[in-house]
């Protein structure tokens, strides 16, 4: 039986290309200074479109805090030589418990946007959840994610999920049991006003091979955003980040003239379509019946609204405030998790994001019941300094990092991890 390469072995990589070969990381390995390097990188619209927060920026501080709010109890004398990270999540089967989160219009932050994103996606054998707001369009997306998976040759390719693979492991090379598929991708879906406009944009993902449909719920209206104000930066006003819109023929059809002729109606129908507050619970049946797809719900924050997802037959939810972009004043997410946890129990996958910076995170939001966490921010840095690159460099960290705390604190699998793996500790001076 071959030796497993657990994601740790990214570390001996690391090093071993430093000691022997001269080659240090292109990079630096901090969480914190690769976010000063990327915002310091940036110009001051991107940046503060990708840094900042709704308000005083109370909610993205709540979210970290959340964190300092639980410590890992390490346990000893475990046999941890063999791991595994993978995750059964919503009948696919995952190599790791992590998500790329939607992140809109990543154009402003690489030129090759959501295009690198999905590539080192796929390449790393991670999810990539789409944005409707992406820079590029729903089939483009896709296509790169499959090209890139096609490319390294380990795409599953039955249309079945992602097949198993071996435990722990580095970016698939070819053989036999690959961990993801090419095919593995999610879209998000910002529903619009127009109905037939969200089953249009449904019909095209699922076309595209989009295996779930993850509905954002925070986001009706845009939060107050002090840094995109100041600088009066909304990048979708000069028609980037809303293609998806633009090139669609629902869309195309309601307006007088198209886009190429008349951009400034096309951009004001555009913002009068992704305003759409006054969407219900009693809303989603229309979505159920435009789709087969799991549906997800993110942006849930409270236990009654968990329980709802449930009652209205929704398959997952992803505890998340979108970042802290939205409600300032708003709790950390992950505060909201434990008791949205207890409140579904298995009746639906509780995915969770807002605040994941690194392995130790993800272990505690595993710790406390989620199924898998979405990574954010760190992926937007990845591309800001390093493209495709870039993103797989910051995701196999993450997975590295991951691995290392689960098997350091005497966990040989993800499902081992439980509410007594973590104590809840007061936050710093309090
Ligand atoms: C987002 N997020 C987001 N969410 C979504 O459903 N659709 C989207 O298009 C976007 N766009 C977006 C852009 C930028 C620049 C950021 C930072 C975030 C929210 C995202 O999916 C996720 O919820 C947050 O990124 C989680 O917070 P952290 O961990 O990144 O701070």
């Amino acid at each position: 039986m071959g030796y497993p390469l657990p994601y740790s072995n990214y570390e001996h990589e690391i090093y071993a290309a430093s000691m022997l070969g001269a080659r240090k990381p292109a990079r630096t390995m901090d969480w914190r200074e690769l976010e000063a390097a990327a915002y310091a990188h940036l110009p001051r619209g991107p940046r503060g479109y990708i840094q900042g927060g709704a308000g005083l920026g109370e909610t993205m501080r709540a979210n970290r805090e959340a964190f300092d709010c639980w410590r890992i109890v390490p346990r000893m004398l475990r046999d941890v030589s063999e791991r595994s990270l993978e995750r059964e999540l919503l009948g696919f089967k995952l190599a790791a418990p992590v998500l790329l989160a939607p992140i809109g219009v990543q154009t402003v932050a690489h030129p090759d946007g959501e295009l690198a994103t999905a590539r080192a996606a796929t390449r790393v054998g991670l999810p990539m959840i789409a944005s409707t707001a992406a820079s590029h369009t729903i089939e483009q997306i896709a296509q790169a994610a499959v090209e890139a998976g096609g490319a390294n040759g380990y795409g599953d390719g039955d249309g079945d999920g992602p097949a198993g693979g071996s435990a722990g492991g580095q970016i698939p090379t070819g053989e036999a049991g690959g961990r993801s598929g090419a095919h593995d991708f999610w879209y998000q879906l910002y529903w619009p006003r127009d109905r037939e406009l969200a089953r249009s944009f449904i019909a095209r993902a699922e076309r595209s091979g989009y295996r779930a449909i993850v509905v954002t719920l925070d986001t009706w209206l845009l939060g107050w955003r002090p840094a995109d104000l100041s600088d009066g930066f909304l990048p979708f006003l000069r028609g980037e980040g809303n293609c998806n819109y633009l090139q669609d023929p629902v869309f195309r059809a309601a307006l007088p003239k198209p886009p190429e002729e008349d951009m400034a109606s096309a951009v004001a129908y555009w913002a009068w379509q992704f305003s759409n507050p006054s969407v219900t619970w009693q809303d989603l049946a229309f979505l159920r019946e435009c789709t087969d797809l799991p549906i997800v719900l993110k942006g849930i924050q409270s236990a009654e609204d968990a329980q709802l997802a449930v009652e209205h037959g929704i398959e997952g939810i992803v505890v998340s405030n979108h970042g802290g972009r939205q409600v300032d004043g708003a709790i950390g997410s992950l505060q909201a998790l434990p008791a949205v946890v207890q409140a579904v129990g298995e009746r639906c996958a509780v995915l969770f994001d807002s605040g994941v910076r690194c392995g130790a995170d993800a272990l505690k939001a595993l710790a406390l019941g989620a199924r898998a966490v979405c990574l954010g921010r760190p992926c937007v840095w990845g591309l800001a300094l390093g493209g495709e690159q870039g993103v797989i460099d910051v995701l196999r960290a993450f997975l590295a990092e991951l691995d290392l705390n689960m098997a350091l604190s005497g966990h040989a699998s993800i499902d081992e991890l439980g509410r007594h793996t973590v104590v809840a500790q007061p936050a710093p001076g309090r």
